[in-house]
């Protein structure tokens, strides 16, 4: 099948490398020249593990900024924009909407249209509503939510093998969801068939609940800390239950990243646009926000003053496996402790420091030249390569003692072993 993606992401790109694995004849575009000039000529503009080798290894794969005339050569269209959030926290569709206005001129014959970016409830209706207004037949396209569920770092894999398929589709609409699974064929996954609002709003329940399973062992782990018992124990004994279920319940410093923040804010924005309360997400937002505050609290514990102190930080993204640094609460702490007088050296194996830090934070390319001399080490990221640190080493070229391990990863009899004091959160 011929398919346009629009949008060449961390969705719409490997969305694009796997459904060319699959045999489909695939355009993705993007309006970003760079981008695509960066994409054909084999490279991709973002790290993500595995990626880059299956681009390689794909055919039938082209690139190109001509996003109207591509949406016109295909009959199956996927959308997979950025919907980043606005200072009121409601959802940007900026992108979306000059994709739609692309598309009422480039439907000139039946096209299916999904959507895979996250939009709030209604947008999908009121794309459908929009290219009818702009003088589009209503029988020449159907629209799709299609919401992805992929993990950056895990982005292809995921993508590959996910735990199902939510298709929402129009009320009238009894051919897109054949259409879709046809397209999908070669992935073995349980399919979830509802309304266009009902698949907008799974893709935001899932981001909520998971979010919320971090606030509420990040709260726990501030009980723990309060009655000296270790939360890893908790999250490993409640964990198995398999109605609660072991993921997402290791405490630390809290979420980040591009999705989890932003798709809250937008979620609460979408309830109060019709009135309706919203105490939990708002608890587990508020956790999270706060959740840096109980670390600083515990540095200064250690020492008299942060002043001049020499800080190491290990971890930039917002975590492994990717060089994202947008909403990074590593990112976050630096500017904490910048704020608080500390000179930080900072260290990760992918990310770089955003621009408003870089007067403030060094970036070093190794991570004991980050350690060397440090009054304490944060770590904010837990990469395999800090958790196998050699931590004697570490402890002979620091100046201080401490080690805040902001992740919960290391392993607290070992640093002790070698000199070091080791703290956590919720652990004793
Ligand atoms: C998240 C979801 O996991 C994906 O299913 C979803 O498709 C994606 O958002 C999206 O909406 O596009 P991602 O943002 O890549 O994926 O990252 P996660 O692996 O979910 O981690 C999010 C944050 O939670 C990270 O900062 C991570 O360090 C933190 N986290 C995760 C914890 O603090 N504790 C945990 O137990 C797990």
């Amino acid at each position: 099948m011929k398919i346009c993606v629009v949008g060449a992401g961390y969705v719409g790109l490997t969305l694009s490398v796997a459904l060319a694995s699959f045999g489909h004849d695939m355009i993705c575009t993007d309006k970003d020249l760079k981008k695509i000039e960066q994409l054909k000529n084999g490279d991709i503009p973002f790290y993500e593990p595995g990626l880059l080798d299956a681009l390689h290894h794909c055919g039938n794969l082209s690139f190109s900024s001509e996003v109207k005339s591509s949406m016109e050569e295909c009959p199956v269209i996927f959308i997979a924009v950025g919907t980043p959030p606005r200072s009121d926290g409601s959802a940007d569709t900026k992108a979306l909407q000059s994709v739609i206005s692309d598309l009422s001129e480039a439907i000139r014959s039946y096209k299916t249209i999904i959507t895979k970016s996250t939009v709030p409830p209604g947008t999908n209706e009121n794309i459908a509503k929009q290219l009818i207004a702009s003088g589009v037949s209503e029988n020449l396209f159907n629209i799709v939510s299609n919401p992805e569920f992929l993990r950056e770092g895990n982005a292809l894999y995921d993508m590959l093998h996910p735990d199902k398929t939510v298709i929402g589709v129009q009320e009238k609409d009894h051919v897109s969801a054949a259409i879709v699974k046809s397209i999908y064929k070669h992935i073995d996954t349980p399919y979830v068939v509802t309304s266009l609002a009902g698949a907008e709003l799974i893709k935001y329940a899932s981001n909520f609940f998971l979010a919320a399973k971090i606030s509420f062992i990040n709260e726990m782990a501030r009980i723990c800390e309060a009655y000296h018992s270790d939360i890893s124990d908790i999250s490993r004994a409640i964990g198995l239950d398999p109605r609660i279920g072991g993921h997402f319940l290791q405490a630390g410093i809290g979420y980040g990243g591009s999705c989890f923040p932003k798709d809250l804010q937008a979620l609460q924005f979408a309830a109060q646009e019709k009135n309706t309360e919203t105490y939990l997400l708002q608890a587990v937002q508020h956790i999270n926000d706060t959740q840096l505050g109980l670390y600083i609290k515990k540095i200064k514990s250690f020492c008299d003053t942060l002043h001049g102190k020499k800080a190491a930080v290990l971890g930039i993204s917002f975590k492994p496996h990717t060089d994202d640094i947008r909403n990074s609460q590593a990112v976050r702490m630096m500017e904490r402790l910048t704020e608080l007088g500390c000179h930080v050296h900072a260290y990760d194996p992918a990310a770089v420091l955003p621009e408003h830090l870089r007067q403030h934070v060094t970036q070093q390319s190794q991570a004991f030249d980050a350690i060397a001399e440090s009054d304490f080490l944060f770590l904010a990221t837990e990469w395999p390569e800090f958790l196998a640190l050699d931590w004697k080493k570490a402890a002979s070229i620091m100046k201080g003692r401490l080690v805040i391990d902001g992740r919960n990863v290391l392993k607290k009899e070992l640093l002790e072993d070698c000199g070091l004091i080791c703290t956590g959160v919720g652990r004793p």
